[in-house]
Parts: C-alpha cells; sequence; structure tokens
C-alpha cells in the first residue's frame, strides 16, 4: 500500500481503510477522501463522458468539480469536501450529473 504522506513532525488521528475501486488504500482520520486519494498515488476521480478523459483533483475546495466520484453509492460527491470514514466505498465516476459507473 503506497503511503506519500510526510513522516516527520506530523500527527495524524487513527488510521484505518476505505476502499477505491475495490482497492483497499489507508486513510486517517480528519482526513478528506481527496487527501487519502493522493497519498495512495491516485490521481483520476472521474472520466469525460464522451472522451473518457481523467479528471482528479484541482482546486481542492469545491469549486471545479474535477473530483466528483461516486462515495458510499452516492454520485457527484466532491472528494476534496467529504472525510474519509471507515469502509466508505468509493468509485470511479463517468460523467458528471448523469453518471456511468466503468464497466
Ligand atoms: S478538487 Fe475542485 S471541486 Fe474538488
Amino acid at each position: 500500500m503506497k503511503n506519500g504522506r510526510i513522516q516527520k513532525g506530523v500527527s495524524r488521528g487513527k488510521p484505518f481503510e476505505i476502499e477505491v475501486d475495490g482497492e483497499k488504500i489507508l486513510a486517517y482520520e480528519g482526513e478528506t477522501i481527496a487527501a487519502s486519494l493522493l497519498a495512495a498515488g491516485k490521481r483520476t476521480c472521474r472520466q469525460t463522458k464522451l472522451t473518457k478523459e481523467p479528471r482528479g483533483i484541482y482546486c481542492g475546495m469545491g469549486v471545479c468539480m474535477g473530483c466528483a466520484m461516486i462515495v458510499n453509492g452516492r454520485p457527484n460527491t466532491l472528494v476534496c469536501q467529504t472525510m474519509a470514514t471507515p469502509n466508505c466505498k468509493v468509485q470511479t465516476q463517468i460523467g458528471i450529473g448523469n453518471w456511468e459507473t466503468p464497466k
């Protein structure tokens, strides 16, 4: 499991796992899903509907919609604004608004 976090001089909450497209990744209490994804080296949150181009975390403040994902079955969830919780399920989304899940 990749861990791209700063290791020295940082205190974190309790560690736990979240599931991203069927893969377990490490998260910590007080961390957004976006932070967990970046630390795990995952850059793609959704794909554009027509050309399937990747989109990911860009603004980090809930404005650009690049980080929209399906979280616990709820589409269009902005993971930069959503806290990671133990055992939450996160899925890549295709499109936005009227979404699809990858096949
Ligand atoms: S990164 Fe822009 S809305 Fe989440």
